[in-house]
């Protein structure tokens, strides 16, 4: 079914079942260890042997020689692979060992299978490797200005940038800087692989399911049809599980010429060089605005880098989304580095642009002085500034978002002058920032059956990364069929399943529930159809079909066969018609030790606007996530780069630093009451990436309010504060 109109009233806005919190129908799966993660399936696949993966210990040249002699007649071990015996892949896929080159730090140049995880670990390290080393790049700063790799994003160049710049009655042109940044999600990447005949079957841990299955199938030169993936549990992914690395590939590779299947899991520490991260960005602000406070000029510069035929951190993207202003400079530019490969974490652009954005409006503000909340209100616009009112937003309540923060925050009581509030050795300050997500949808396809037992089974590729995703799309089942929620049993992440979008972009939660409204829509025009009943005046509420006084029961309309029914929704071009997109205001107090430096998060507020929250106790959950990744990015997150060898130094837990418990206080989360007729038939909105969208420069405004201090080098530690 094609959406591709303003939603019509529909059985959704019944609110029986959604719109109330409900607990994760996953949960006690989860936590009595039964729900199975990749490297799991121990059961259906008993004889697995077990991969290693060996890394480059060099960032940029090749191999001049590998000698795995040692490593295959070491104990248990059945197999090593390295580019000297790899099979040639397509170029399409994900293809491993092709070749001597090295192309950054810890891509795998070798596999070796044994009985034990121990014994492929034990062989690993008898392998003997010389490299020729070339010289790489691996400093964002020195390569910044080399010129540009084509794949950066699209420049806006608006009005007379410069003369509205230069003629403002107040601007500020500051640069910010952003670091790398590891996903670090507790489930490690893994595979279990397995062959039939010609056909694959993988077990592993990805966001996409449709995407990985075609991805392993290109690389394998097989049709899509060969390939079944699972991913049915899934450890977190923030966008690292969007991409198919070195394990799927290696350990398909190593089963079909084993004759057996093959399980491998990264190790933490190669999390942080063998994958992705969110890539270090440098960031310069001109913003010009007139005495009123509204921006008259809006210029955002970015450079990244990253591998050649990969793309850019996109952080100036929501720049032109944001804010009004008739003169706007907005560029971002790439340069090639030998780093580890730069791509999606969560929020991937905005949630690095508005660390930068935010804080500048920051400094708007105390220039214009006007307080931060009342810019924002002042610079609110209901249509896309670069395209102009013929695209308004579909919803846009950013400016109740500030204003019902500034409320519950009591952000009346800020003073405005910075180092000012003394709390024992502590200096007190409070902080604002805005928000903004945009709200893609992809298609999304799912089956639904209803038994004789009057259980509602819906099927779908979707994934649940630990989003919340199985309880959800219960939940619209539920609301669809009239059931309670535990008469629905929800089965994801198998590619025999139909096609779905899939967890990304915050696109999921939107996406599938739309699939599944249509796919459990189509299945109640069946049972009405099988009921006999007047079609007219129909509803649906305990375990039965009513019309007119008549009630069925939907198990008996089932009957021993079952009734089902599959659909999939697309979408067509509201999203052009109307910028869509998730809005929020987040608040934040800090103290800073006035001895040490020393940063605690004291307490956070956001406010969001994301249309129709369908469950509010998970939505709650994914913004307390984000704000928590968000104190993590404003505070201590960074992959520090050795600029001499080109990785990630602190590769693990003790050393990449994420927030834990007691760094976060007292966070809370309200959302408006808000509907989007344009977004879907759920009229719903994503809601994943909104929470950490700007929240990290909250933070930092609040630390300059509280000690005067203003860090433009992100994360703000103590050195930078003394
Ligand atoms: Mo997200 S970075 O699309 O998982």
């Amino acid at each position: 079914m094609l959406f591709n109109s303003p939603a019509p009233r529909n059985p959704i806005d019944n609110e029986t079942v959604v719109s109330h919190p409900h607990v994760r129908i996953d949960g006690p799966l989860k936590v009595s260890g039964q729900a199975r993660y990749a490297y799991e399936y121990n059961d259906e696949i008993p004889n697995a042997a077990y991969g290693f993966i060996l890394g480059a210990g060099i960032a940029t040249g090749s191999i001049r020689s590998i000698d795995t002699n040692a490593a295959e007649s070491a104990p248990g071990v059945l197999l090593v692979l390295t580019y000297k015996n790899a099979p040639k892949q397509g170029d399409d896929g994900s293809p491993q060992l092709q070749g001597a080159d090295i192309k950054h730090y810890d891509q795998a140049i070798a596999f070796v299978v044994a009985e034990t995880f121990e014994q492929a670990r034990a062989a690993a390290r008898l392998i003997k490797i010389e490299y020729t080393k070339s010289k790489g790049a691996f400093d964002l700063n020195a390569v910044k200005d080399t010129g540009s790799m084509t794949r950066a994003a699209a420049d806006t160049h608006m009005g007379d940038f410069q003369k509205a710049f230069s003629t403002a009655a107040a601007s500020v042109d500051v640069t910010y800087t952003t670091p790398n940044q590891s996903h670090s999600m507790m489930e490690p990447h893994a595979s279990i692989a397995k062959w039939d005949g010609d056909k694959l079957t993988v077990y592993m841990a990805h966001q996409i399911i449709h995407s990985a299955q075609a991805n392993i199938a290109d690389t394998f030169g097989i049709p899509q049809d060969n390939v079944r993936v699972v991913s049915a549990y899934i450890g977190g992914g923030f966008g690292s599980k969007l991409v198919v690395y070195a394990d799927p590939i290696l350990a398909a590779m190593a089963a079909r010429q084993l004759g057996r299947p093959v399980k491998v899991a990264l190790t933490r520490p190669q999390i942080y060089n063998h994958t992705t991260h969110r890539a270090a960005t440098i960031q310069r602000l001109r913003l010009g605005a007139g005495p009123d406070g509204r921006l008259t000029a809006v210029g955002h510069q970015v450079w990244c880098g990253n591998q050649p035929g990969h793309g850019p951190e996109n952080a100036a993207a929501q720049t032109k989304l944001l804010y009004p202003g008739d003169n706007r400079w907005i560029e971002t530019r790439l340069s090639e580095l030998d780093l580890p490969i730069g791509a999606a974490m969560r929020a991937p652009g905005e949630a690095a642009g508005l660390l930068a954005l935010e804080c500048a409006m920051d400094e708007l503000a105390e220039k214009l002085n006007i307080d931060p909340v009342e810019l924002r209100i002042r610079n609110d616009i209901q249509y896309d500034p670069e395209v102009g009112p013929s695209r308004p937003f579909s919803t846009r309540k950013l400016v109740q978002c500030m204003q019902t923060g500034a409320e519950r925050f009591g952000w009346s009581k800020r003073n405005p002058k910075p180092g000012q509030v003394r709390n024992g050795e502590w200096l007190v300050g409070i902080g604002v920032a805005a928000a903004i997500r945009n709200n893609p949808v992809r298609p999304s396809g799912a089956r639904a059956t209803i038994d004789r037992n009057g259980i509602l089974t819906i099927e779908t590729q979707q994934t649940d990364i630990g989003t919340g995703s199985y309880t959800i799309l219960a939940m619209i089942g539920a609301e669809m069929l009239g059931l309670p929620v535990d008469s629905v049993r929800v089965k994801l992440g198998d590619s025999d399943f139909p096609e779905a979008a899939g967890s990304g972009g915050s696109f999921g939660a939107n996406s599938s529930s739309t699939g599944v409204y249509y796919t459990c829509s189509a299945l109640r025009d069946e049972i009405v159809r099988r009921s006999g009943l007047n079609t007219t005046d129909v509803s649906f509420s305990d375990g039965s079909v009513i019309s007119q006084g008549r009630s069925i029961r939907l198990a008996d309309i089932a009957g021993d066969a079952g009734i089902s029914a599959e659909e999939k929704a697309e979408f067509g071009d509201l999203q052009k018609k109307f910028a869509q997109a998730a809005f929020g205001a987040h608040f934040a107090e800090v103290g800073v030790d006035i001895a040490t430096g020393e940063i605690r998060v004291r307490r956070m507020l956001s406010v969001c606007a994301a249309g129709r929250i369908i469950n509010p106790m998970t939505a709650r959950s994914q913004c307390l996530g984000g704000m928590t990744m968000g104190i993590g990015a404003a505070l201590m997150e960074e992959c520090i780069v050795d600029k001499r060898y080109g990785y990630f130094v602190n590769h693990d837990l003790a050393e990449y630093q994420v927030p834990v418990h007691a760094d976060i206080p007292d966070l809370d989360v309200v959302f408006l009451d808000e509907v989007d007729d344009q977004s879907s038939p759920i009229r719903a909105k994503g809601i994943g990436e909104l929470g950490i969208c700007g929240v990290g420069a909250a933070v930092a405004n609040a630390v300059y309010n509280a000690c005067g201090v203003r860090v433009r080098d992100y994360p703000l530690t103590m050195d930078k504060i003394i």
